[in-house]
């Protein structure tokens, strides 16, 4: 009995270690830990958005008006809410947030500011159905999120 416990434990600990090399650690109540958890909770939620948007302009699934004007929308929230998870200074072990961000808020924030139109204007292009204006936004807003990538998350480990 007393081994299986002892077993069980170390394998839920070596589970937690791994969680919190990923994401960040999830008994970190600092400020930073809390950030970093934000951060990645409102991009993988980007991610979750813009997926199908991008398999629907490639031709890798069908366009449905509806689905992608929703995925849309959400997006342009989720840009908003992003910032959020940037206020508080510095990062935590675990998080890609590169410390470049903070040294550089302001044309960090520009980036955002961009990000958040681009966005913007992809919903209401949404609304036409036209894919032939539909595309250039997506594209735009695709070119965000590889720019911000390459100046300001690091590389995975
Ligand atoms: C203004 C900068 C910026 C823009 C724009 C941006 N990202 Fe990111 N993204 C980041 C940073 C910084 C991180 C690392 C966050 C961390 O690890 O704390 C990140 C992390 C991520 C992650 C990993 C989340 C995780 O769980 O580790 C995904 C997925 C992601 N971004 C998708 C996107 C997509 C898709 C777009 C465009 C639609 C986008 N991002 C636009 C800065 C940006």
């Amino acid at each position: 009995m007393k081994i299986t416990r002892i077993l069980l434990t170390i394998a839920l600990t070596s589970a937690v270690a791994f969680t919190a090399a990923a994401h960040g650690d999830k008994k970190d109540k600092s400020p930073e830990g809390q950030a970093a958890k934000y951060r990645h909770n409102a991009f993988n939620m980007i991610g979750y958005h813009f997926g199908p948007m991008g398999d629907m302009v490639k031709g890798k699934a069908d366009y449905n008006k509806d689905a992608f004007a929703k995925n849309a929308d959400a997006l342009a929230s989720l840009a908003v809410l992003a910032a959020n998870g940037f206020e508080v200074k510095g990062t935590v072990k675990g998080s890609r947030a590169k410390k470049k961000i903070w040294e550089e808020k302001e044309k960090f924030n520009a980036g955002m500011k961009m990000f958040q139109e681009n966005t913007a204007a992809l919903a209401t292009e949404a609304k036409s159905g036209d894919m032939a204006t539909i595309k250039p936004a997506l594209l735009k807003v695709a070119d965000n999120c590889k720019q911000c990538h390459k100046s300001y998350r690091a590389k995975k480990d």
